[in-house]
């Protein structure tokens, strides 16, 4: 795996495989990776000719300054991990890199009608940071078809809207959430979970799980469905910011007998970890 952290050493490889007329897959990292992100790289081989991702822990997103501070950092792993993966390039900037005069003047992309719904509204300017970091690494790195997780759904609905409105000329590929063994999405957040709360927290899919199954079974009062989940996860331990039921293709608020491709969306604190979970629900 070639490690590349300038931006002539990129150009120089991307535009060596462009010429051999290679298909360029990229995962954009923010590193600390679990299976999750090594799902991406296997999709990726599947799909092209050549592997990128980048490790870049982005200012830009953070709204929290202590949380940019401790996101963990485990390059080594990280590294070691990617090679195993058989992954072709990995791309590790330096902020000073991405941001050359200052995070203060840089130009931002904004993506209206996503951003500020669900964990935007929690985390004002965030994904702000995430389409511009994203918008950046797509022109640096120019690949055919870039992987985004299904676990960060708001993002994968922005990025592709992003893409859309912006006439750019990626492919957008989802890849299912990986799980541990009992529900619980994998995450890099997960490890700021105590025993006790690792043990409460694969209720939070649970109770995503009990939503279909409630809008499946033909329940029509959607409030009620989502207050008694609120309360189930206040039971448990959490502290619920959202739960919602959701237009899967816009994330706009779905109507009950109107919308039929859902997406079942919750984010909620536990102890110092926020968690973020969602499922499909299709009543077609
Ligand atoms: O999902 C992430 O890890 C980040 O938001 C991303 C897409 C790498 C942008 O920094």
């Amino acid at each position: 795996m070639k490690i590349v952290e300038t931006l002539s050493d990129l150009r120089a490889q991307i535009s060596a495989w462009r010429a051999q007329q290679l298909r360029i897959a990229f995962a954009p990292t923010m590193g600390n990776l679990h299976q999750g992100h090594l799902s991406l790289v296997q999709r990726a081989q599947s799909i092209a000719d050549k592997v990128v991702v980048s490790v870049f822990v982005n200012p830009l997103q953070f709204d929290d300054k202590a949380d940019l501070q401790a996101y963990p950092r485990t390059l080594q792993q990280d590294i070691q991990q990617l090679s195993d993966t058989r992954c072709d390039l990995l791309f590790m900037p330096t902020a000073e890199l991405i941001y050359p005069n200052g995070m203060a003047v840089q130009t931002k992309v904004v993506v209206p009608g996503v951003d500020d719904r669900l964990c935007g509204k929690m985390r004002p300017g965030h994904f702000d940071g995430v389409a511009t970091v994203v918008t950046k690494l797509f022109n640096l790195v120019h690949p055919d078809v870039a992987l985004f997780g299904e676990k960060d759904y708001q993002q994968l609905v922005m990025i592709r809207r992003m893409v859309d409105d912006l006439n750019l000329m990626i492919d957008i590929v989802a890849v299912p959430t990986c799980r541990e063994q009992d529900g619980l999405a994998m995450s890099s957040r997960n490890r700021y979970l105590s025993a006790a709360e690792r043990a409460i927290a694969p209720q939070l899919h649970q109770c995503l799980l009990q939503l279909g199954q409630a809008l499946q079974s033909g329940a029509s009062d959607w409030s009620q469905v989502i207050q008694a989940g609120v309360q189930q996860l206040q039971t448990a331990g959490f502290t619920p910011e959202y739960l919602e039921i959701c237009r899967a293709n816009d994330l706009q608020q779905a109507i009950a007998g109107t919308d039929s491709q859902l997406r079942l969306l919750a984010a909620a604190r536990l102890g110092q970890a926020r968690l973020i979970d969602n499922i499909a629900c299709d009543l077609a």
